[in-house]
């Protein structure tokens, strides 16, 4: 399948990656985290990546674990570049460092199709890159996450880049959309970025192959008619094909690009991100 390719830019780079883990710089800052997509072999050896990294991300399950400071005398929260707007970020215990880098041409499709005044919405908004990247070329933005403290990150990043008036909605992305719909409020451009697990309005635990279709359903229908939507999904279980089957089903009359998210490693190396699915 095609890829798209995610380029690196003054304040990050993935360096290497492979062993299922990445070697990424962020500003001056090196981290070693683990990543089940680079089960390739490396470039550069174990004693390399040892020896530049400032923190290595150590696993206690599958989901959380520590920072090890293995050089340096580094904080553990700094702020980074991107597009000219400014991210916090902290290593957290979920591995996240609070951006997810390959978004950033995502970020750059967003500046480059919305006018000032648009109405754009991010649903599974996480720290608001997609965000701030609409209000940085005046977009009327709605940002919707269901975890509080994610959006007061993504409102300090706002902040940080010199930023104001997004509309920060803590609810359950679904639900949102739905009630948008019947409110009759439509939209320029849309991005979702739903977790491969999900928890619903009811604290109900989802699985994107199984939610998919219906969020697809309700965010292409709050499209305006020019307007653009992109869908980025990480499962094995909804691949390229169920996803082909489902757009065709539910968009008619739109372009219809189905990629998958890369970005290659200052070594060579391709890590892929998952599914990247861009109507418009
Ligand atoms: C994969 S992250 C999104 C990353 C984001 N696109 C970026 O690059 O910055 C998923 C986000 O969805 C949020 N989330 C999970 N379930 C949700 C739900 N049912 N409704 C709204 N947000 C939800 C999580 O809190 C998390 O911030």
């Amino acid at each position: 399948m095609a890829r798209v390719y995610t380029a690196h830019w003054k304040d990050y780079e993935l360096i290497d990656a492979g062993n299922n883990q990445k070697l990424e710089r962020w500003g001056n800052v090196i981290t070693i985290r683990p990543e089940r997509n680079a089960y390739f072999k490396p470039v550069l050896s174990p004693k390399e990546w040892e020896s530049r990294a400032h923190f290595r991300f150590n696993e206690i399950s599958r989901t959380k674990g520590d920072w090890e400071q293995i050089n340096g005398d580094k904080s553990k929260d700094w702020q980074i570049e991107c597009r000219e707007l400014t991210f916090n970020l902290k290593l957290t215990q979920f591995k996240h460092l609070g951006i997810f880098p390959e978004q950033k041409t995502n970020w750059d499709f967003i500046a480059a199709h919305l006018k000032p005044g648009d109405k754009f919405l991010n649903l599974f908004g996480y720290t608001g890159g997609a965000s701030i990247a609409a209000k940085a070329v005046g977009a009327d933005v709605y940002h919707c996450d269901s975890v509080k403290q994610i959006n007061a990150w993504a409102k300090e990043n706002m902040e940080s880049s010199n930023l104001s008036d997004i509309r920060w909605v803590h609810d359950d992305a679904l639900k949102f959309a739905q009630r948008e719909l019947k409110r009759g409020n439509r939209y320029a451009g849309i991005i979702m970025d739903p977790p491969a697990f999900g928890l619903g309005a009811k604290k109900e635990r989802w699985k994107i192959e199984n939610k998919f279709h219906e969020l697809l359903e309700v965010t292409n229908s709050l499209l305006e008619k020019d307007g653009f939507l992109i869908a980025n999904t990480y499962s094995p279980r909804l691949n390229s094909k169920r996803i082909k089957e489902i757009t065709s089903a539910i968009v008619h009359n739109k372009k219809v690009e189905i990629t998958t998210l890369a970005i290659k490693t200052t070594t060579g190396k391709i890590l892929e991100y998952g599914d990247l699915t861009r109507i418009s």
